[in-house]
């Protein structure tokens, strides 16, 4: 059942868990994640990045979106993960998307409002829900800011930004990053605390593949109500594939290499709907 972003997180907000987004990238991935959420009961996020929407297609993308939502009972969302192009976006939004986040998070402030400002505006027409980044997290593929204190989410800086541009949603930056950790990941938690007491808009936590558990399920608590992951479930899919061609070199099969990645990834998901809480939400 397609439900509108906004809802879901309001929900999570509303009952202090938090609703999983998954990035996917073919049918076996959506079918992995949506399987799994089902069984568990979990409201889930679909999410595909501008590589993912070119890989896929994006008709192919918002059709199996749909078949998706009246396939399976629980409430989801197919989600567009940060976009950077505005003119990209709202051909997508025409398209049918409802759902999405514009990243201008590596520009100065002011720049960020007004490129946020104009897909808001856009998308309110259609009723899209609209998630920024407000500090930048690094290590991903497209961004140009390095890791430091600097590009921390500045509370301070947080209600200017969300009155300016009006999103339903707010990724934050606290120590997070995107991919694998290269050393031991330290969550600024009284950083998230000083930003929740800014707002009652739902609080995004990036990078969540290879944080610890308790680390995630604090953050829920003090105010994260959506979490992305996507490096995990790529390394869970893959590394299932090369290990099936380990055994069998000379397997061919897509079938059998396909169900034993998605099973690996269904493991994942599992693991991460019960760190969000999320199960017998639906
Ligand atoms: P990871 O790849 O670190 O899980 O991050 C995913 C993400 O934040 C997608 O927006």
């Amino acid at each position: 059942m397609m439900i509108k972003t906004k809802d879901l997180l309001k929900d999570a907000q509303k009952k202090g868990y938090a609703v999983p987004a998954f990035n996917i990238y073919n049918l076996v991935t959506i079918q992995a994640v949506m399987e799994t959420a089902e069984e568990l009961r979990s409201p889930v996020i679909l999410a595909a990045t501008p590589g993912s929407l070119k890989f896929i297609g994006s008709d192919y993308l918002l059709a199996l979106a749909k078949f998706t939502a009246d396939k399976f009972s629980i409430p989801m969302t197919i989600h567009l993960d940060h976009f950077t192009d505005v003119e990209l976006l709202k051909s997508c939004i025409k398209m049918g998307f409802r759902s999405v986040m514009i990243d201008a998070s590596a520009l100065p402030f002011s720049q960020n409002v007004a490129v946020v400002r104009e897909v808001v505006e856009y998308g309110r027409n259609f009723g899209v829900s609209v998630e920024a980044e407000l500090g930048c997290l690094p290590g991903r593929e497209e961004g140009t800011r390095i890791q430091g204190q600097e590009v921390l989410t500045n509370p301070q800086e947080v209600p200017d930004f969300l009155n300016q541009t009006g999103v339903d949603s707010l990724a934050v930056a606290i120590g997070t990053v995107h991919g694998p950790y290269k050393a031991e990941p330290k969550l600024d938690y009284e950083r998230l605390k000083a930003i929740r007491e800014m707002t009652d808009v739902p609080l995004v936590l990036h990078g969540v593949s290879g944080l610890p558990s308790e680390s995630v399920s604090l953050a829920i608590k003090l105010g994260i109500c959506k979490i992305n992951v996507a490096t995990e479930l790529k390394m869970a899919f893959s590394d299932t594939v090369k290990e099936y061609f380990a055994q069998n070199p000379a397997g061919s099969d897509p079938r059998k290499y396909l169900q034993a990645a998605k099973d690996a990834m269904k493991k994942v998901v599992a693991a991460k709907i019960q760190m969000c809480g999320s199960a017998r939400r639906a």
